[in-house]
């Protein structure tokens, strides 16, 4: 694996990065906190905003204080009969919920406590750059675990959105956590103007690269004005078991000031 500093020198830039976080399964310790991360997924719920894109989903938000880099989870919001929430907003960068917040089951208190997550949003935060002023204020974190999951030939699990896109987050990175008897879930990293293209308008001189994620912990990171992103859906493999593509997506937006 590249230093941190070489990686970051990439990234700033190429735009995106791939890296690989499994050399830290090496320690008996971070194989159980990844079985344990593994088994948050197996209990997401359905995305409760789209019922039929065969997707599941919590989310959870963070922030980071620049200064002396600690991560604190921040509260979720309770609804007046007493379920526990997560709000996300992304303004206009979501054109199937431009403008609209969307509320989250958030993750269960135990997931949050597991060591290796911490690890890996203190390790991406590391490779993020900013401008100085930017890191006089906190840094917030969006944790959203994602599964793709279909059980028969005709279904497909979509991502949200269903095209090449910007984030409107500065940096997102993305984290697999299993991949099993998938068909798709391919990951493109195009230019920017390719953001509002069908993957099959994208010209091949418009693309960075594309590649799928294989293995647990196996990663990307995208600095969103740099570049585009998309994958593509998730449907039944050779195998005869369900399709299933989980990973852990992690975004950082700083905190801004604005009073109308
Ligand atoms: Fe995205």
């Amino acid at each position: 694996m590249k230093t941190v500093k070489s990686q970051t020198e990439t990234f700033q830039k190429t735009g995106y990065i791939r890296f690989d976080f499994s050399s830290d399964l090496g320690h008996p310790e971070s194989q159980k906190q990844l079985k344990q991360l593994a088994q948050e997924f197996a209990e997401l719920p359905l995305d409760p905003y789209n019922p039929n894109s065969h997707r599941y989903r919590r989310y959870s938000r963070g922030i980071i204080l620049p200064w002396n880099n600690e991560f604190h989870w921040l509260p979720n919001y309770q609804t007046p009969d007493g379920q526990q929430r997560c709000e996300y907003f992304q303004g206009a960068y979501n054109s199937e919920y431009a403008e609209e917040y969307r509320a989250f089951s958030p993750l269960s208190e135990a997931t949050k406590q597991i060591p290796l997550l911490s690890r890996i949003i203190q390790y991406d935060y590391e490779q993020t750059f900013w401008d100085q002023r930017t890191l006089t204020m906190p840094i917030h974190v969006g944790v959203h675990f994602v599964k793709m999951l279909v059980r028969d030939a005709q279904a497909e699990s979509v991502a949200s959105p269903d095209h090449v896109h910007q984030d409107g987050e500065p940096f997102t990175f993305c984290h697999l956590v299993e991949r099993t008897n998938v068909l798709g879930g391919t990951n493109l990293i195009a230019t920017p103007e390719c953001a509002g293209k069908k993957r099959e308008e994208v010209q091949p001189h418009q693309i960075h690269e594309e590649f799928e994620l294989n293995h647990p912990l196996e990663s990307y990171g995208v600095c969103d004005r740099m570049v585009s992103h998309y994958v593509s859906g998730v449907r039944l493999g050779a195998e005869d078991k369900v399709a299933l593509r989980s990973a852990i997506l992690i975004d950082y937006v700083p905190t801004v000031i604005s009073i109308p």
